[in-house]
C-alpha cells in the first residue's frame, strides 16, 4: 500500500489563514446613555461579532439593568473597592467609579480591552471625582490562577463588591462555574449578577451551580426587566 505523503515545509507555507484583524470593525461611535440621574458617554459598536467573542464591543442588556439599579443604590458603592468581570467597553465600572473608592475593570479578550482603555482615558480626563483614586483595567480570563493571582499581588487589600453583567453569553460550557471560581477566589462577600435569560437552562444553572458552590442566591425585589427583548434581573451572591 502507498504510504500517505507528509506536508512539506513549503506545503504548510501555503496555507492561508484568516486572522481576526481581518474581521475587526472598530469604528466605535461616541454614545450617550441615561441611567436615572447619570448621564454617561463612551465609545462603543451598535452592534457585535460573536466570532473570537467581540461581544464585549457594545453595551448589552444586562448592563442597563446593572446601571439601573447601581443608580438607584449609590450608598452601596460608596468608599467601597470594587472588581467587575467580563466589563466589555465598561459602561458599569465607569459608571461605579462616580461613587466608590476604586474601581478595577477586567475581560479577557485584548481587542475589547483596547476600546476599554479608551473609554477609561475619556473619563480620566473628562471627569475628576474626589471619591475615587483608581480606575483602571486589566486582563483577567475566568478562572485562570495566573491573572487572578497576578491582580491579587497587586490589590492586596482585596474587593468589597464584585460586579457581572451579562457575562456569560457564548460560555455555555464553563459559566457559571469558572465565574463562580473566579468569585471565590477573590474571596469577596458580595458578587451583584446582572442576569439576562435567554435559555432555561441556563436559567436554571446559574441559581443550581451557586448552591452547589456553598452559595446563596437572592433575586432583590422589584429588578426584573425587561429591555429589548430580553428579561433580566439582578441576582445577590453571597459567600456564607
Ligand atoms: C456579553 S458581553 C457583556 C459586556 C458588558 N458587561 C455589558 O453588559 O455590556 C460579555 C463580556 O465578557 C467577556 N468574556 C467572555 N468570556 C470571558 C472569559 N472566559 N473570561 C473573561 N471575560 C470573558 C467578553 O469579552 C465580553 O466583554
Amino acid at each position: 500500500m502507498k504510504k500517505r505523503e507528509e506536508p512539506k515545509e513549503e506545503d504548510e507555507d501555503e496555507i492561508v489563514c484568516l486572522d481576526e484583524s481581518f474581521f475587526i470593525n472598530d469604528d466605535y461611535e461616541l454614545t450617550t446613555f441615561t441611567f436615572g440621574s447619570q448621564v454617561l458617554q463612551l465609545f462603543c459598536l451598535q452592534s457585535a461579532s460573536t466570532d473570537f467573542d467581540l461581544t464585549g464591543q457594545l453595551v448589552w442588556p444586562g448592563a442597563i439593568i446593572m446601571n439601573n439599579y447601581l443608580s438607584k443604590n449609590t450608598d452601596m458603592l460608596q468608599g467601597c473597592s470594587i472588581i467587575e468581570l467580563g466589563s466589555g467597553v465598561g459602561i458599569t465600572g465607569i459608571l461605579c467609579r462616580r461613587f466608590c473608592r476604586q474601581i478595577l475593570l477586567t475581560d479577557h479578550n485584548d481587542e475589547v480591552l483596547k476600546i476599554l482603555n479608551k473609554n477609561i482615558e475619556l473619563h480620566a480626563t473628562s471627569e475628576s471625582p474626589t471619591t475615587c483614586s483608581g480606575l483602571a483595567a486589566e486582563k483577567l480570563e475566568w478562572g485562570n490562577d495566573d491573572h487572578l493571582s497576578q491582580i491579587s499581588e497587586q490589590y492586596s487589600g482585596g474587593f468589597d463588591l464584585v460586579l457581572g453583567a451579562d457575562i456569560y453569553i457564548l460560555d455555555i460550557l464553563s459559566f457559571p462555574s469558572n465565574i463562580y471560581l473566579t468569585y471565590f477566589y477573590l474571596n469577596c462577600c458580595k458578587f451583584i449578577l446582572a442576569y439576562v435569560s435567554r435559555t432555561k437552562i441556563m436559567d436554571v444553572l446559574v441559581i443550581d451551580e451557586a448552591v452547589k458552590h456553598g452559595m446563596q442566591v437572592n433575586e432583590v425585589q422589584g429588578t426584573r426587566s425587561v429591555v429589548g427583548n430580553h428579561e433580566g434581573v439582578i441576582y445577590e451572591i453571597t459567600l456564607p
